[in-house]
């Protein structure tokens, strides 16, 4: 497939970089010396012209900034060829203000994340009646290797950015703290950070495998007037678990006024 990209920062050059492996990439970007960059990295091609890329590839994924979308549907937004297939994983921007810029296209709305880099990514994609099997399946086989995908409802798609889109920058604050506290204890950086991984990633290894609420293992864990309990009173009289709900919704609160003023 020859798939075009738009935008070749974070997110479109980690696309890029996945879809090149089985792929004919071209990307586009603003700023040309960054689209050759990653071109002559993925062994793909660059595009100077808009309408030509616009023209020769079979779908194409926006991946700018949402304040910078209207640019770009000025540009190609009533030029595009009819059906041409459109992936946006612009935050904020509907399905429905995605069609007014792109009128001709055929729209598939995505939130996924950045460890799509890595192959563990979660991918939403809004499930709507106009999608086709023959998009299901194109999707299904285009974002199989990069992580979970899950076809959800529109009015979720903030949620899910809140959650899983902007999720891994809160973990990484936990991950950074737990490794500060190592350090603190006596350990080097190096070991605290791979004593601090390999913990998190038995902890989740553990709960997938057992099939149990977190709370039974962490009362497993605990023993009376042990080490553990002592931590856990103190993660609650700090707040830590108040203060990462309010952490997920008051980004979930920002995901949905983006929304209101883009529309
Ligand atoms: N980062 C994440 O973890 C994440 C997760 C989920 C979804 N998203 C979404 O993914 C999109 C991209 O995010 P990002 O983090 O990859 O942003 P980014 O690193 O800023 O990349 C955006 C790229 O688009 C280029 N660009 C801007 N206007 C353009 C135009 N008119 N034509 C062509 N290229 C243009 C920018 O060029 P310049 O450098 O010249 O500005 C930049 O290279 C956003 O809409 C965001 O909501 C991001």
């Amino acid at each position: 497939m020859k798939i075009g990209i738009i935008g070749c920062g974070v997110m479109g050059g980690a696309f890029a970089r996945q879809f090149a492996k089985k792929h004919q990439v071209i990307v586009f970007d603003r700023t040309r010396e960054k689209a050759k960059a990653l071109a002559k990295e993925i062994q793909g091609a660059s595009a100077e012209n808009l309408h030509e890329f616009a023209k020769t590839v079979d779908l194409i994924m926006l991946a700018v900034k949402p304040k910078d979308l209207n640019k770009v549907a000025s540009e190609i937004g009533h030029t595009m060829p009819k059906g041409t297939l459109v992936l946006s994983i612009l935050s904020g921007t509907s399905t429905e203000t995605l069609r007014k810029n792109f009128p001709n296209a055929s729209i598939l709305r995505l939130m996924p994340n950045l460890a799509l880099v890595c192959g563990h990514s979660v991918i939403g994609i809004v499930d709507e009646v106009c999608v086709t099997q023959e998009m299901r399946t194109m999707m299904e086989t285009l974002l199989a290797d990069l992580g979970l995908l899950v076809w959800i409802s529109e009015s979720k798609m903030e949620a899910l950015t809140a959650l899983a889109g902007s999720g891994p920058a809160f973990i990484y604050v936990i991950i950074e703290a737990m490794i500060e506290s190592g350090i603190a204890m006596g350990f080097s950086a190096k070991e605290s950070q791979e004593l601090s991984l390999k913990t998190i990633e038995g902890a989740v290894a553990l709960l997938r495998a057992s099939g149990k609420h977190p709370g039974d293992l962490r009362w497993q864990i605990s023993s009376p007037e042990g080490t553990t309990i002592a931590g856990l009173n103190e993660m609650e009289s700090c707040g830590v678990r108040s203060g990462i709900i309010k952490t997920f919704l008051a980004t979930y609160q920002r995901a949905k006024e983006i929304l209101r003023l883009s529309i």
